[in-house]
Order: structure tokens, then C-alpha cells, then sequence
């Protein structure tokens, strides 16, 4: 009896430990603080489409693509969400505070922040990375930019990414 509680109490520490260390999505807002200066990447996100992306599901483009699809509320659809909101795609352990509005943020291309944001990991990349930190390349957008997207019209990394890019000043 006394042994079957040890193992018991071992099992609970490992599946603890477990569940502390997996990386989870704390939102943009998080990653906001520390990246409004020097290469302006929240700003820049912002303004984006990426940014305005689940907002985009309820005006009328988003309503008429819906219509012919038969999906009537496209923002509560999983089909469309997919693509246009991180949060929705998110096992809800692993939701530390992300929301559908911030449409596809940062996290949706740097991975779950909550492991790698701590200032003293991020200015070292290889800390960075061993912490889930993404750097993503083309591979990446091709999981939403194809032609699964009702409105696709080709996608071209060197142009789409000089659209969105956000590089810290050399
Ligand atoms: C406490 C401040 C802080 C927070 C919070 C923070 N960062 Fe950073 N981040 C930095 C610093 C400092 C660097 C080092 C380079 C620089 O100065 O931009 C950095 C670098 C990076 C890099 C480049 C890494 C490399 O080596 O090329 C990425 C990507 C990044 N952060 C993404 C994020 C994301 C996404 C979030 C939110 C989940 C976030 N950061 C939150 C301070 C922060
Ligand atoms: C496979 C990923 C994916 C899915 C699924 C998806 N979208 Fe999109 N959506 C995109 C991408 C990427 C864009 C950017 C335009 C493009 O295709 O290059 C976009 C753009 C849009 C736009 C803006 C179009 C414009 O001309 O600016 C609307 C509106 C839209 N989607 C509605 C929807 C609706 C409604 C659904 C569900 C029926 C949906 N999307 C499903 C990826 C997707
Ligand atoms: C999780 C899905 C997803 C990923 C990954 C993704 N995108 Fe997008 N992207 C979208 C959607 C959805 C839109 C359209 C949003 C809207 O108009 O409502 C979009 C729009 C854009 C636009 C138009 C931006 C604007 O402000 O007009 C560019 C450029 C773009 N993406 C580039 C990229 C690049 C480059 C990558 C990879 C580094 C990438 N995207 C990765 C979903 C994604
Ligand atoms: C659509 C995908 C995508 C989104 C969304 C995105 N990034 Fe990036 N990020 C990239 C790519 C690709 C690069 C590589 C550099 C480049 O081409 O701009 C990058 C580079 C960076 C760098 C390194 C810059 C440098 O010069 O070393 C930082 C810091 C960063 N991102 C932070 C953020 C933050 C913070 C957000 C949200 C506010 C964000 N990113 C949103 C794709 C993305």
C-alpha cells in the first residue's frame, strides 16, 4: 500500500512537471511590452491584416464567401477560424491568455511564448530556441496561404514577407 503511494506521488510529480514546462500561448499583448521600439514589430503587426484577421470574419466579404459555403456566422465556424484565429486552434490547456481577436499573432508564427518571453532568454538565441521560440520561414505561411483559402490567389514568400516584415534595424 505504502509503495503503491510512492509510485503514485512520482507519477503526479512527472505529469506536474510535464504540464509546467509545456510552452503555452500568452497572447500579443505580452510580447507588446518589449517590442514597440526598436524594430517597431508589434506596431507593425498590428496595423497588419494578420492582426485583423478574425475581425475580417464578420464584415460582408467574409459574410458573402460564407453564404456560398452554407456556413452562416463564419467567425464561429471552425472552417474559417482555422486560418484567421490562433486562439480557436488551441488545445485549452495550453491557452494562457490568448483570444480569438488578436486574429493570427505572434505566436501563430513564433510558437507558444510563456517559456522563451523571460528577458534573459530572449536576448539569447539559442536560449530562445531550446524555449520554443520559432523562426519561421516559408514552410509556415504555406499552412494557411494555399489554395484551401476561398480567396487565393497565389502566394509569393519574397514579396508576401517584405509586406509583413518587421526586422530590428541593423
Ligand atoms: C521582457 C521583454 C520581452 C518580451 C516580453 C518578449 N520579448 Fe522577444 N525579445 C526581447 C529582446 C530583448 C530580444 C533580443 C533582440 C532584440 O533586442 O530585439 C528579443 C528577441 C525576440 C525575437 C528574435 C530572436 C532572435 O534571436 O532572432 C523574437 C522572434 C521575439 N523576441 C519574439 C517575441 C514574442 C513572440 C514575444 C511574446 C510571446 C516576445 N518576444 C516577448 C524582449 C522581449
Ligand atoms: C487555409 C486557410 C484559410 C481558410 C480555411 C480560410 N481563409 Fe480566409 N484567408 C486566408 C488567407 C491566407 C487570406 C489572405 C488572402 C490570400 O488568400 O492571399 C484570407 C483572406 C480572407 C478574406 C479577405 C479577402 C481579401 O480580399 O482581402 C476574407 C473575407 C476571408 N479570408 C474569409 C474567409 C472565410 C469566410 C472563410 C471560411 C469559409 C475563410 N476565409 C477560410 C486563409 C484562409
Ligand atoms: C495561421 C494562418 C496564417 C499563417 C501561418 C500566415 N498567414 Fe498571412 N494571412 C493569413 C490570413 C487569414 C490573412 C488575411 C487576413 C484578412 O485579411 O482577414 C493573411 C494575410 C497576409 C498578408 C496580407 C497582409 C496585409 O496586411 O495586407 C500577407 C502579406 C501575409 N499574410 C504574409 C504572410 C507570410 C509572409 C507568412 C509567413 C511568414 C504568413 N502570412 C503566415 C493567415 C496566415
Ligand atoms: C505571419 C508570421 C509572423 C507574425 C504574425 C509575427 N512574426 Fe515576427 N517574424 C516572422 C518572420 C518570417 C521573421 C524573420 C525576419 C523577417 O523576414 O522579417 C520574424 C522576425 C521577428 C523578430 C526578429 C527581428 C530581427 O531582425 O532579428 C522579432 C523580434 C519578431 N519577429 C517579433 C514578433 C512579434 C513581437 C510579433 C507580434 C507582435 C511577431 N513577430 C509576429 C514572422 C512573423
Amino acid at each position: 500500500m505504502k509503495k503503491m503511494s510512492i509510485v503514485m506521488a512520482c507519477m503526479l510529480f512527472l505529469v506536474s512537471n510535464v504540464l509546467l514546462a509545456q510552452n503555452k500561448y500568452v497572447g500579443a499583448a505580452k510580447c507588446k511590452m518589449c517590442h514597440m521600439a526598436k524594430g517597431k514589430q508589434y506596431p507593425i503587426w498590428s496595423e497588419s491584416n494578420h492582426a485583423k484577421a478574425f475581425a475580417n470574419l464578420k464584415g460582408e466579404a467574409a459574410l458573402k464567401i460564407g453564404k456560398e459555403k452554407g456556413i452562416a456566422n463564419p467567425s464561429a465556424d471552425a472552417k474559417c477560424l482555422k486560418c484567421h484565429a490562433t486562439a480557436a486552434t488551441v488545445d485549452a490547456a495550453l491557452n494562457g491568455g490568448i483570444t480569438n481577436d488578436e486574429g493570427v499573432g505572434c505566436e501563430t508564427c513564433h510558437g507558444p511564448g510563456s517559456n522563451y518571453k523571460a528577458p534573459a532568454i530572449m536576448r539569447n538565441r539559442d536560449a530562445c530556441v531550446s524555449n520554443g521560440l520559432i523562426l519561421p520561414d516559408e514552410k509556415l505561411c504555406l499552412k494557411c496561404h494555399n489554395s484551401e483559402s476561398p480567396t487565393f490567389k497565389g502566394f509569393d514568400f519574397a514579396t508576401y514577407n517584405a509586406k509583413i516584415t518587421h526586422k530590428n534595424p541593423k
